[in-house]
């Protein structure tokens, strides 16, 4: 036991979901090979199952995040607790201005985070796209980060919940080579999965494979403040000139937002 609390201690930060899943995929083997002591095959063959989808799930995450296991173990992690001190200011912009930017737009990509979780604003979000393909005839699209939100798949099964299309969610590497030609890309609370420090070498981001979205003509960002994600992080993104920060609880933000392009 006190092993396991010495090796897990240090780990924090965006790394201890990998973690957690590869401690899940280890209870899988353990329930396994208790399965061949006792002569159970039920056990063995669902310790099994749980110990190799854990460890698929791990290495995908892995993937993801652009670290090896060896790494997210042994090296120290993103979201190390050493918050950035914020210094620098947005003026934030209000629903009907956001409204009338997207009243032109012909191309709209959604990217939604851990806040659209946090709000539950899943809803609102769909509303969101119905409302601006039908009275603008605007083409939207989302824009889905493997690690967005806090589970595998997360994104996937809110907007699944809302009704959203399933062909109109796009994975990472497929969208990315959208953006130029988008131009609104609308971020729903997400954070570190749009940070363009994961570009540089350096940080606790450095090197995670990020949503191009900073490279959409126009950037929409809904969250409260200007605070960092996960990884602890300052975003340049937020202080970009073609940046529009909505800042607010995304439910409560993006029901102004649907309000306003409804009086349109
Ligand atoms: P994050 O970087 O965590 O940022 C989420 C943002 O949501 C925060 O900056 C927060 O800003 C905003 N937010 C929180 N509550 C909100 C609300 N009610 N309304 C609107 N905004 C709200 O999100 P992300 O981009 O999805 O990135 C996920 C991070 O979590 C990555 O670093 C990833 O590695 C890590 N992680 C992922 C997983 C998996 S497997 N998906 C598991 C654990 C950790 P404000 O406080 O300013 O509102």
């Amino acid at each position: 036991m006190c092993l396991g609390i010495i090796l897990v201690l240090p780990i924090g930060g965006a790394d201890m979901p990998v973690v957690v899943s590869l401690l899940n995929s280890l209870s899988g083997i353990a329930a396994a090979f208790t399965g061949f002591i006792i002569g159970n095959s039920v056990l063995i063959i669902a310790g099994s199952l749980v110990g190799a989808s854990g460890l698929i799930l791990t290495f995908i995450m892995c993937k993801a995040m652009n670290r090896t296991l060896l790494d997210v173990l042994f090296k120290s992690f993103g979201g190390s607790g050493e918050k950035v001190s914020l210094t620098r200011t947005k003026i934030g912009s209000d629903a009907d201005e956001v409204a009338m930017m997207i009243d032109g737009a012909q191309k709209v990509i959604i990217v939604p985070g851990y806040g659209m979780a946090v709000s539950q604003c899943q809803h609102q979000v769909k509303e969101f796209a119905d409302l601006i393909t039908e009275k603008f005839g605007t083409e939207v699209k989302y824009a889905i980060h493997p690690v967005a939100g806090r589970m595998p798949g997360h994104m996937n099964v809110l907007l699944a919940e809302a009704s959203v299309p399933y062909e109109q969610l796009i994975e990472m590497d497929e969208i990315n080579s959208e953006f130029p030609d988008c131009d609104v890309a609308v971020v729903i609370g997400a954070n570190d999965t749009t940070n363009p420090a994961a570009r540089s070498g350096e940080g606790p981001l450095a090197g995670m494979p990020i949503i191009d979205a900073d490279m959409a003509r126009t950037v929409v960002i809904i969250k409260r403040s200007l605070s960092v994600g996960y990884a602890g992080v300052d975003n340049d993104l937020f202080y970009e000139d073609k940046t529009m920060m909505l800042f607010g609880d995304g439910k409560a933000m993006m029901s102004q937002l649907n309000t306003a392009i409804k009086e349109i």
